[in-house]
């Protein structure tokens, strides 16, 4: 695979593939369009196409060189990011390298398209001189890193939990290769039981299928992953090996 590290190499019509919203006629590249209101007249809105081409430079700078590169999405994963924001759960299993991690940013990034949302990072806002943490548009996390971030020792502030719970679409890559501790686990459960009660939007990939998966997470949170989640078992081998 040719990759480069270099974010500007890349040109946005790598994302061409997913559902891209076009530039409609009379768009002049700067965000808005005229367009007919009901009374006749045109009104300046702003251009679905101009949009897009937002999102598809912030996903550039926000998926790795690696998981880039144009695949095609399993049919139920495409259904679910059509889902857009009514999506809830959706759990990629299968063996090691069958393509979990890279179908998961590809199912990020068509489901970002769809919805309009832009993936950001979290930032400060301050209004009338009050501070106020906006959590990142779209969270993409390995378990074991979420899992560090979770622990008694760096649990100073509720920050992880809450960006975890807040976050427009979470995603928890290889869930079940490390198991949590008690209090991990209990952190975990915070955050998926609150996403679990809003329906919101969240991916998990992991190799351990879904039934298996309370030995390592514990049964409430397995519970509630069976419960709301679209489970997209992948087969194949490890095209680490054939590539
Ligand atoms: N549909 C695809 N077509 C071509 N290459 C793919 C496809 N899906 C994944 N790949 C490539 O295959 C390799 C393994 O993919 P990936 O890392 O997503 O596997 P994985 O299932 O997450 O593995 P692991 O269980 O070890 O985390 C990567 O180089 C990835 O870019
Ligand atoms: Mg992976």
């Amino acid at each position: 695979m040719t990759s480069s590290s270099d974010d500007r190499n890349e040109p946005i019509s790598i994302f061409r593939h997913l559902p891209v919203p076009t530039h409609p006629e009379g768009c002049s590249g700067d965000g808005w369009v005229n367009v007919s209101a009901e009374d006749g007249h045109l009104r300046a809105a702003r251009c679905p196409g101009c949009q897009g081409d937002r999102i598809m430079q912030a996903l550039l700078e926000f998926i790795p060189p690696r998981f880039r590169k144009p695949i095609t999405l399993p049919p139920r994963v495409e259904e679910w990011t059509h889902k857009g924001l009514d999506a809830e759960g959706l759990y990629i299993t299968g063996s090691v390298g069958v393509g979990k991690t890279h179908t998961a940013y590809t199912a990020l990034a068509a489901w970002c398209l769809i919805t309009g949302i832009a993936p950001t990072r979290a930032r400060v806002s301050e209004n009338y001189g009050e501070q106020r943490r906006i959590p990142p548009t779209v969270k993409f996390v390995r378990a074991t890193t979420l899992f560090d971030e979770l622990r008694p020792s760096n649990n100073q502030t509720r920050q992880p939990i809450v960006d975890s719970q807040k976050t427009s679409l979470l995603v928890i890559d290889d869930i079940g290769a490390e198991k949590p501790s008690e209090f991990t686990a209990e952190k975990l459960y915070e955050i998926v039981d609150e996403r679990y009660a809003h329906a919101k939007p969240f991916i998990v990939t992991s190799n351990v299928p879904p039934k298996a998966l309370a030995d390592q997470v514990g049964a409430r949170v397995a519970s509630r992953f069976s419960e709301c989640c679209d489970v997209v078992p992948m087969t194949g081998p490890d095209r680490r090996k054939s590539a």
